[in-house]
């Protein structure tokens, strides 16, 4: 039985199991065009910002009209200040118990935070969560932490604090290309938990964190390693076809395929693509990474020919991150912190929307 209400007119109960095809929310911020393969961000194709806007100028494109202008206008000073100030986190961070991750102990910085409670908390979590990376890396692997250097740009410092000395134009230009890609992505699972947690009045941090809990899993945020971890399982393209078979006809899924809503390529994978031109001399993995591309393709018509399951945006994020130098440990840690503007965007969106989330269940159990 579903959960008995008074139907407004017009207005039947019906389920969709995972929400498929139901709209929870308006929203001026992304357009997800499923069957056309187009992704635009605030009236502009991401073809147009990718590549194009820094990641500070991409939130600042993002999040115009939610935050005070004057904050826009300089978005890297607000990043670099909250890198700075998140090194008020650090204490927590390493009162820990030993063994967490990155993405847990980021989390965990993220609790220690210093917020105010307005609008412009958006940018000191965006912000912190650039240093809160690194920060988080070099616990987790017993190294020193470095301090935020806050006359670079988030790519650029992060980059210098993962790897200690600072990286080339190229792969900071990669990473900016990479966050810009990832910016928001309409209602997809942690814009929504975020969003059903924004509408019940709780805090932009609470939200966030939901928000991070959500993307960690392999169907959402966390499958990006896992293609790389696939692409060394396979290593030559010639024994690609042999593998992804076994793979399917033992009921696992291909990570870096199939999409909830597009019925095409989605088109972030061909932006990130584009960005390993520069890196092109440090990924050898890239042709390899067609190849076995194509074979999959092939073997996931075959496998499901009644559904399209086409590349999607994990696949080249990994390819490219991998060529920027990234440990594949942090792909899930850098999705989150691209995503973070997204979500603050839709936390305002929804504060603004004022409509507590609360969809309904059908009761299929002993019955009373
Ligand atoms: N490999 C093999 N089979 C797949 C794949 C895949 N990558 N994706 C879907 N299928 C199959 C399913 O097994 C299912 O088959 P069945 O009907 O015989 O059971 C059918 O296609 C439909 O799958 P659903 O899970 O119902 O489709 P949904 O829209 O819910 O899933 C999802 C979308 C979760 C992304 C799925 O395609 C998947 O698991 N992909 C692999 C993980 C991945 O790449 N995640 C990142 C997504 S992008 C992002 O979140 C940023």
């Amino acid at each position: 039985m579903t959960e008995r209400f008074e139907p407004s007119e017009g207005c039947l109960p019906l389920y969709a199991p995972g929400l498929d095809g139901i709209i929870a929310a308006e929203t001026v911020l992304s357009d997800v065009d499923g069957a056309g393969g187009r992704l635009v961000l605030r009236g502009r194709p991401i073809e147009e910002l990718a590549g194009k806007l820094t990641f500070e100028q991409g939130a600042a494109f993002l999040w115009r009209g939610f935050l005070p202008d004057e904050d826009l206008s300089d978005v890297k000073a607000g990043f670099a200040a909250a890198r700075v100030a998140a090194r008020q986190c650090l204490p927590a961070m390493k009162a820990a118990p030993g063994g967490l991750g990155v993405y847990e102990l980021m989390r965990l910085g993220l609790e220690a935070l210093p917020l105010t409670g307005t609008v412009r908390d958006a940018i000191v979590i965006s912000g912190s969560l650039g240093y809160l990376l690194p920060a988080a890396d070099a616990l987790a692997h017993g190294r020193q932490i470095g301090a935020p250097d806050p006359s670079l740009s988030i790519s650029a410092d992060l980059l210098r604090l993962l790897r200690g000395k600072p990286a080339r134009q190229a792969e900071v230009a990669g990473l900016d290309r990479y966050l810009v890609t990832i910016l928001d992505h309409g209602l997809n699972a942690s814009t929504f938990a975020a969003r059903v947690i924004a509408s019940t009045g709780a805090d932009m941090r609470s939200a966030v964190l939901g928000a991070f809990g959500a993307l960690k899993g392999p169907l959402h945020g966390g499958a990006p390693g896992p293609v790389l971890d696939m692409l060394d399982a396979i290593g030559d393209p010639e024994d690609a076809a042999r593998w992804i078979d076994e793979e399917l006809a033992a009921g696992r899924r291909l990570m870096g395929f199939g999409h909830r809503i597009y019925r095409t390529r989605d088109p972030r994978a061909d932006v990130l693509r584009e960005g390993l031109a520069p890196l092109r001399q440090q990924s050898g993995r890239l042709r390899s990474a067609e190849a076995i591309e194509s074979v999959a393709l092939a073997a996931l018509k075959r496998h499901r020919p009644s559904r399209v399951l086409e590349t999607n945006v994990e696949f080249y994020t990994a390819v490219l991150l991998d060529a920027v130098g990234v440990d594949r440990s942090l792909f899930t840690p850098l999705f989150a912190l691209g995503r973070s503007v997204g979500w603050c965007a839709h936390i305002l969106e929804q504060g603004k929307a004022g409509k507590l989330i609360r969809p309904m269940s059908r009761y299929v159990g002993q019955a009373g």
